[in-house]
């Protein structure tokens, strides 16, 4: 269990990167160095309060290292906000037979909601090097929410600079957006739940989720991932809507600290890397999220 948190050179440095401290006692176990225990608020539209900083990074590592559970009390939550009921989902004729460059092909050409007519690009996923058309071999799959205006423009997630957080995230586990499977395992795609820009980066409506959410579906029925990373509020709702009564009145930061399921694959949820870089200190606490994953991979081999 302990080996998820032996970090070579380069992951520390990864973390440096992410802002994120971590101490080696000697002959212990590497645990991240405590944040502050303050109580942060989180901007309005976030819609809910944090628990202490050191808290869920307290109790993932803890997990993480094979510590018992440490006991958490959470601080009382601001009121949830309530998102619009999600419609039905029109599932596009015959996606459950898609293979994986049909699929491709199907959300390059996708006319399903008016996002289509403001995009430049559809933006279909990245993931580890894998032959022109061929499906990549992945342990981790990262779901994002939607392209922003860099990814539009190039057709490939997080390029911008939440995509080198994302990036120095991936470095500190070991893992990369182009690194291959190995016999330890690895191997990343990272999509998003919405595969046009919306305009002005607004936030999606609920008819283009209910479009979309049969593409990110169908990759996760094909990809076979073993562990889900959702991240933001967004992709959390929709990846959890079916399994988590009342998810989209339920804070982020009630959802974090567990192992949820999305079609028997399981799912940690954490927060978006654009959200981290408006409020750093949260960093360490995407890091226990991450570390909670790469302990419950550990733990199901
Ligand atoms: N934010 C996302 O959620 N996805 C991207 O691809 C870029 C920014």
């Amino acid at each position: 269990m302990t080996d998820t948190l032996h970090l070579d050179k380069r992951q520390r440095a990864m973390l440096a990167e992410m802002g994120v401290r971590v101490w080696t006692p000697l002959s212990e176990p590497v645990v991240m160095a405590a944040p502050e225990p303050a109580v942060v608020q989180a901007p309005a539209d976030e819609g809910y309060r944090f628990a202490a900083a050191s808290e869920l990074a307290t109790q993932a590592i803890a997990q993480a290292a094979g510590y018992e559970q440490v006991a958490r009390q959470m601080p009382p939550t601001a009121p949830a906000v309530k998102a619009a009921p999600v419609p039905i989902i029109q599932r596009p004729a015959g996606i459950d037979q898609m293979d994986w460059s049909t699929l491709h092909a199907t959300v390059s050409s996708c006319q399903a909601c008016t996002l289509c007519s403001t995009r430049q690009n559809t933006v279909f996923g990245v993931g580890a090097n894998a032959a022109e058309g061929e499906m990549p071999q992945v342990d981790w799959l990262i779901v994002g929410e939607a392209p922003g205006e860099e990814e539009d423009q190039q057709g490939e997630p997080f390029v911008g600079q939440a995509g080198k957080l994302l990036d120095n995230m991936l470095g500190a586990m070991a893992l990369s957006r182009t690194g291959k499977r190995t016999a330890e395992g690895g191997g990343v795609y990272i999509a998003n739940m919405l595969k046009c820009r919306t305009p002005g980066n607004r936030n999606p409506k609920p008819e283009e989720v209910a479009q979309c959410l049969p593409y990110l579906e169908r990759q996760v029925a094909l990809l076979q991932p073993k562990m889900i990373l959702a991240m933001g509020r967004f992709a959390v709702q929709a990846l959890l809507r079916d399994t988590v009564p009342e998810v989209e009145g339920t804070p982020l930061g009630k959802l974090r600290g567990r192992v949820h399921q999305y079609q028997n694959v399981p799912v940690v949820v954490t927060y978006h890397p654009a959200y981290v870089l408006r409020n750093l200190p949260e960093k360490a606490k995407v890091w226990a999220d991450l570390c909670l994953a790469m302990a419950h991979l550990k733990g199901a081999e």
